[in-house]
């Protein structure tokens, strides 16, 4: 990581730069209510990775009984491919290992290469497939979901 380039937990006052990222770079953007819910919940972390004081990606995690869940991870379009996404799921696995999470779940579309290489990358294994759960993109058709875990303990 650049000495410019940092990861932090995010707190409501970053809800404004948070939602601006989410409007620019998801296809499904979350809304400033979820995002605020996310900020406030003491269950849920949000992390943010910033280059020179700038927000460049994020990931929301939630802990459950006794696992942990990936609900978002998202980088900026012109920050994609330099490995930002894999430190931010780094500060995600050592939250829930804090936790004492059994296993770090998410679901995926099956389609998302990039994800699905990020995910196998750190050592995420498919549990299962979910046909048909994702509502049809621009593509016009529905798309599995894939369910993926990472064991912690
Ligand atoms: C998925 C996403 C977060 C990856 O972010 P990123 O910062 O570009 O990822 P990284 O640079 O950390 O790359 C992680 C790994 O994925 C690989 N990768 C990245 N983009 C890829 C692509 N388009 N195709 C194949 N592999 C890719 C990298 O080579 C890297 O593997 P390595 O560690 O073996 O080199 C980003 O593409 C994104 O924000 N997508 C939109 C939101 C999304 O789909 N989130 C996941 C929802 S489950």
């Amino acid at each position: 990581m650049s000495p410019a380039e940092v990861v932090r937990r995010l707190v409501p006052a970053d809800l404004a730069t948070l939602s601006a990222l989410e409007l620019a770079a998801s296809s499904a953007p979350w809304s400033p209510d979820q995002l605020q819910a996310a900020l406030d919940d003491s269950d849920t972390r949000v992390f943010g990775i910033e280059r020179e004081a700038c927000l460049i990606g994020h990931a929301v995690v939630v802990r459950l009984p006794f696992d942990a869940e990936l609900q978002a991870i998202l980088v900026a379009r012109e920050a994609r491919g330099q490995g930002a996404a894999g430190r931010l799921l780094a500060a995600v696995i050592e939250q829930a290992q804090g936790w004492r999470s059994e296993r770090l779940l998410l679901e995926v579309r099956a389609g998302n290469a990039a994800a699905l290489a990020l995910y196998r990358g750190a050592g995420f294994g498919e549990d299962g497939r979910r046909r048909g759960y994702y509502p049809a993109g621009a593509a016009g058709q529905r798309e599995d979901a894939l369910l993926m875990s990472l064991p912690l303990a």
